[in-house]
């Protein structure tokens, strides 16, 4: 452990209370003027540390910067979140993760940042991470999968920040086929999965996650308003709600059912994105890339993640993947 994270374990221990600097310099092994420069380092990352000639030093107050050493305070997963790549600021969490596993990072590794500069969402769209507001981040995964199962992982996903929301904050949202969490219809979370590998075997699969945390409506861009929610602009308590909080738990959530997988399956989460679907028995339309779509009645999720569409002739239809639209009139046409 480094110095400065060695200090700041004593003083969140002492929850409060002074520690004296000469305490601090003996159980860290540096001298007192050292302490005095780590403490300046720890104030600049946003702590709030009083000191008193007499009585020493008090956190008063942790940092709201999501740094790797508040992620892991109090984190109860085995993998993910071990290793951790935290940045102020990066282009996009995904194209982070996918350089770190091109070059070996390990499963459970998590990539988040305060901001990003550009920010992918599917079908090519941009990503709003206004900064400090949200949760943006990007797991790397390696799944012993062929890629038809990656239906399954990404429900998987979005079912654990369903729940894990729901735990931490009591709001109870609703999951849109493919992988967008609602409220009230509009989107709170978005889920990017990018998967590197051959058709039998994924190489790594990076899940980019996006949460739209403590925004207030001015914070989204006007052609969001409308359609884009956070967590704060439901939720009725006051102050920001803890990104912290919400994270350990999407951690601890999709480790659990991710280690299940195998034997288990995804049973528990197809009842849960069933029960909390916001896309079941409406009439959609899945759009497969420019000028291809599936109109359908939403009928089934099935066992492997994908969705089952009743077409215009009453004729089953199979969906693995696309972006889904609502649709407000009864079917006419089939494209
Ligand atoms: C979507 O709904 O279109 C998916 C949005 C995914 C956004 C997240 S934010 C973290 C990660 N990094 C990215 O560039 N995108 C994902």
């Amino acid at each position: 452990m480094k110095v400065m994270e060695q200090i700041l374990k004593i003083l969140k221990e002492k929850r409060g209370q002074y520690v004296s600097g000469e305490m601090l310099a003996q159980s860290s092994g540096i001298t007192r003027a050292a302490i005095w420069k780590q403490l300046g380092r720890l104030r600049e990352l946003g702590y709030v540390i009083e000191s008193s000639p007499r009585k020493g030093y008090r956190l008063v107050k942790s940092t709201l910067t999501l740094l790797p050493l508040e992620i892991q305070d109090g984190l109860d997963t085995n993998c993910f979140g071990r290793a951790i790549y935290q940045q102020a600021e990066v282009d996009s969490t995904n194209k982070m993760a996918k350089l770190l596993a091109a070059k070996g990072a390990v499963e459970g590794t998590l990539v988040i940042a305060e901001t990003q500069t550009n920010g992918r969402g599917r079908m090519g769209r941009n990503w709003t991470s206004t900064a400090g507001q949200g949760l943006w981040f990007s797991l790397i995964l390696r799944p012993k999968i062929n890629m038809a199962a990656l239906a399954g992982i990404t429900l998987l996903a979005a079912v654990s920040v369903a729940k894990a929301i729901h735990q931490v904050t009591g709001i109870q949202t609703q999951i849109k086929w493919p992988n967008d969490i609602l409220y009230d219809g509009r989107k709170l979370v978005g889920i990017l999965a990018e998967l590197h590998g051959e058709p039998d075997l994924v190489n790594y699969l990076v899940l980019g996650i996006g949460i739209n945390v403590n925004q207030t409506v001015d914070d989204f861009p006007p052609e969001l308003t409308g359609t884009a929610i956070s967590l704060k602009m439901i939720s009725e308590e006051d102050g920001p709600l803890s990104r912290r909080l919400i994270l350990q738990a999407i951690l601890k959530e999709f480790e659990v059912a991710y280690d299940r997988l195998t034997t288990f399956g995804i049973t528990e989460q197809l009842a849960y994105a069933k029960l909390h679907s916001a896309t079941l028995g409406k009439m959609v339309r899945i759009s497969q890339g420019v000028g291809r779509f599936v109109d359908g009645q939403a009928i089934a999720l099935e066992s492997d993640g994908s969705l089952l569409l009743k077409g215009a002739d009453a004729e089953i239809i199979r969906i693995y993947s696309g972006d889904l639209i609502e649709k407000a009139s009864p079917i006419i046409s089939q494209g």
